[in-house]
Parts: C-alpha cells; structure tokens; sequence
C-alpha cells in the first residue's frame, strides 16, 4: 500500500486545455503524485481539443466519457452519470476541477456525493448574470468543492460573501497564463501570419481579432447580425480575423448572414496560433472569458462585447474595455484602438507563470492521503 496523492485531472471543453496543462506539467514533477486526465468529451472537435494535446503536450486522456453534445441537462446528467463509475474505480484523493463549464460543475457533483475531495481552480469569478449558464456553473462548483484556488482578489469577496470559508481560498494566480508564458516563445514561430497573407519581409500588416460563441450574443440571429454588422465597420478599418466557434458557425449559416470582405472568417485555430495572432492584432474583440485574461497578459487592447464580466482585475488593472453590445459603441471603441488610444493596463499580481507550482504545492499538503493499492 503506498501514501501517494492520487489526483484525478478534468477537462471536457477548449478553455479547459490550457488551464490543465501546466497543472499536470508541474504534478509530474512530483514522484509522490499520480495524475489521472479524464476528458468529459464536451468538446471533441479536432480544432477545439485533439490539437491542444498535441500542441501543449498534454497527455492522452485515460479515459474519454465521450458525452459529445446536447441540451444542458443532457449533458450535465449524462457526465454525472459516467464519470461516477470511473471515480469509483479510481478513487482518487482529490478530482481537479477548471473553469466553468458543464464538465466543471457534473464532475464535481459526482465526486462530491462520493465523499471525494473537490478543488476548484479559477474559483469565485461572478458576472453576476444568472442568464449566463457558467455564471451557475461557477455558482454551483463552489459551493461544493473543498479546495478554492482563485486568481483575482474579487473572486475572495465573492466566495466569502457566499459563505465560504476563508480558510478554503488560496489566491494562486493564473494557470492560463502560466501557459501563455510557456508557449508565447514557440507560438511566436507560428507560420499563421504568412498563411493569412498578414505577414511579409516588411512585418505585420495592422490587423483585429475577433472570437464570438456566448449564447447571449449569437443564439439569435438579429443580435448576431447586429454586432456582425458593429464588425464591418471596424472590417472597413482594418482585416479583421474571425476563428469561427462551431455555435457561432451553425447561426451565421442559419441565417445567411453576409459580411464585408476584409472580415476573413476561418475555423477556430489551434493555441499556437492563436496566441500568436493574439500577440500582433493592433486589437482583439471577443466575448470569451479567457481571452479577456490573455489580452490582459500580453498588452493588447481588448474590447469585451457583453454586459458585464466575471473577470473585473482585467478591466481595472489590464487592458480590457467592457464595450456592450451596442453598435455604435463598439465601431467608437474600436476606432479609438486603432487610432492609437487603446487602454494601457498593466499584469495582475501573482499573474507570473506560476500558479500551477503554487496550486500543486498546496494539495500536497493539505490534501488527505488515503492508502492506495500499488
Ligand atoms: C462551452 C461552454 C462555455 C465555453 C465554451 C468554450 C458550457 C455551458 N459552455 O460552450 O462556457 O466558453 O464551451 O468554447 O459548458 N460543437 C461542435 N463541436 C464540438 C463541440 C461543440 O460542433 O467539438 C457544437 C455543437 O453543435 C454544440 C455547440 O457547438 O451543440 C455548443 O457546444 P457546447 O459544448 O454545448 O457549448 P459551447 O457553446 O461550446
Ligand atoms: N482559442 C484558440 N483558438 C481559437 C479561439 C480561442 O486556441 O480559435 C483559445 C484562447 O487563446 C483561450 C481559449 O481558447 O486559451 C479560450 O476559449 P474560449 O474562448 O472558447 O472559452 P472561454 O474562455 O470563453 O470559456
């Protein structure tokens, strides 16, 4: 029988890649720790999983649940429902849980009822929007899980106010960008530049980047048209580069939407290439979550098309403007970037490429070993 710390590692959609890869980077330094990787199937697209393990090194899943898509309830049920023989037979320490997706909140459900500790990494982050389904999700997975490692000081408020106990909470940094540090070397030889026609002997042509997949601002055809419409203009300006999320594909073919020719709409790219786009766009528009942190990170102006974020540090220390949706807005933001006043921000604390030694050194020692099998 062996004292290991016996860690089972989750990630199910394309945010959660670069989360888990440094974690499980750091635990394989660790002889004494065992690192398990399941993946919920969420994503399984080639671009929105298969090439971040190639790319990041990540290792091949031990187990795939294979859940693939469906309604909330679908989906949430039907990962609780087969992650639960897999922690069953595992019966690991602790289940490592990132983000605030569907396969966040299920696994950590299911190992909760099974008395199997839960930490939580990118805990306590609120939009509070109810409207938002990770908004829930977040709400959800902190209320269980034992272990909350935050990356902004909002997110302590947050969860203490929810009641938890301060003891619980450790601020950590940012495991998304203890990747972007990694990989900013290797990303920065990416051949996208040229492939677009961005690139030549002289440098980089003055380009915006922009992704879209919230329900909020895609699922109905008059707000996606509204907002594909703020985007011409801005296309007008300067090539705009648009990876398209498979959400976001299915609605602009539903609804026949047409846009200007310089907004150069491709399938969503690796991680290599999209930080590297990231880091040469004169500006980024976007309404994801980790890209409001990435930008922040690497200087480049951001302009959030929603309502609120759940990210505030990247709004009051980085580089993040929170736009809105309104057109009219958004072309004025986005003019004022281009014109050279974008909003200069500086890396929040702790933000250093370290956060997952810091979370990793914490489990062990805090986290109860049960006597494993050899
Ligand atoms: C999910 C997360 C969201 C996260 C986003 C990252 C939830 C509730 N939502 O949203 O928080 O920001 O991932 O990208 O967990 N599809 C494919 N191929 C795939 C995966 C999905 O074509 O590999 C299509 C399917 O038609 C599916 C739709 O995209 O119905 C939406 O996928 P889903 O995982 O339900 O939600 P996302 O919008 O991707
Ligand atoms: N990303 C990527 N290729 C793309 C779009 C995004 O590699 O075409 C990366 C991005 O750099 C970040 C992560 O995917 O690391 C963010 O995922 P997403 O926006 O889908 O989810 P969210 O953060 O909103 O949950």
């Amino acid at each position: 029988m062996e004292n290991f710390l016996k860690i089972l590692n989750i990630v199910g959609a394309r945010p959660n890649l670069p989360k888990i890869a440094p974690l499980l980077r750091e635990m394989r330094q660790h002889l004494e720790i065992t690192a398990i990787l399941v993946h919920t199937g969420q994503h399984y697209d080639e671009n929105l999983s298969d090439i971040f393990f190639r790319q990041m090194g990540i290792p091949a899943p031990q187990v795939n649940l294979e859940v693939g898509s469906g309604s909330h309830a679908s989906q949430t049920s039907e990962i609780l429902k087969r992650i639960e023989p897999v922690l069953d037979e595992h019966r690991p320490d602790v289940v490592v849980v990132v983000g605030d997706v569907n396969s966040t909140i299920a696994v950590s459900l299911a190992a909760a009822k099974l008395g199997i500790r839960v930490a939580h990494v990118e805990a306590g982050l609120r939009s509070f929007d109810r409207a938002m389904p990770e908004e829930i999700n977040r709400v959800l997975t902190d209320a269980i899980a034992d272990y909350l490692f935050v990356t902004e000081e909002d997110a302590i408020t947050n969860l203490v106010k929810e009641g938890r106990a301060r003891d619980c909470i450790f601020l950590v940094g940012n495991v998304m960008i203890d990747s972007l540090r990694h990989f900013l070397p290797v990303a920065q030889q990416s051949s996208i530049g040229t492939e677009l026609g961005l690139k030549n002997g002289l440098g980089w042509e003055r380009f915006g980047l922009l992704t879209l997949h919230r329900p909020s601002n895609v699922d109905s055809p008059e707000k996606l048209s509204s907002l594909l419409g703020a985007i011409d203009a801005v296309a007008a300006e300067v090539p705009v580069i648009f990876p398209v999320h498979p959400r976001t594909q299915q609605r602009i073919s539903q609804a026949g939407i047409r846009h200007h020719p310089q907004l150069r709409m491709i399938s969503p790219v690796g991680y290599l290439d999209f930080l590297c786009l990231m880091s040469k766009a004169a500006l980024v528009l976007t309404d994801s979550g980790g890209i409001q942190e990435e930008t922040t990170a690497l200087g480049i102006p951001c302009l959030t098309l929603r309502e609120n974020t759940e990210r505030p540090v990247t709004i009051s220390e980085g580089t993040n403007l929170l736009v809105g949706t309104d057109p009219a807005k958004i072309v004025a933001a986005a003019k004022d970037v281009l014109a050279g006043r974008g909003k200069a921000g500086r890396i929040p604390p702790l933000w250093d490429g370290h956060a997952a030694g810091r979370i990793v050194e914490i489990l062990l020692r805090l986290v109860p070993r049960k006597k494993h099998p050899n």
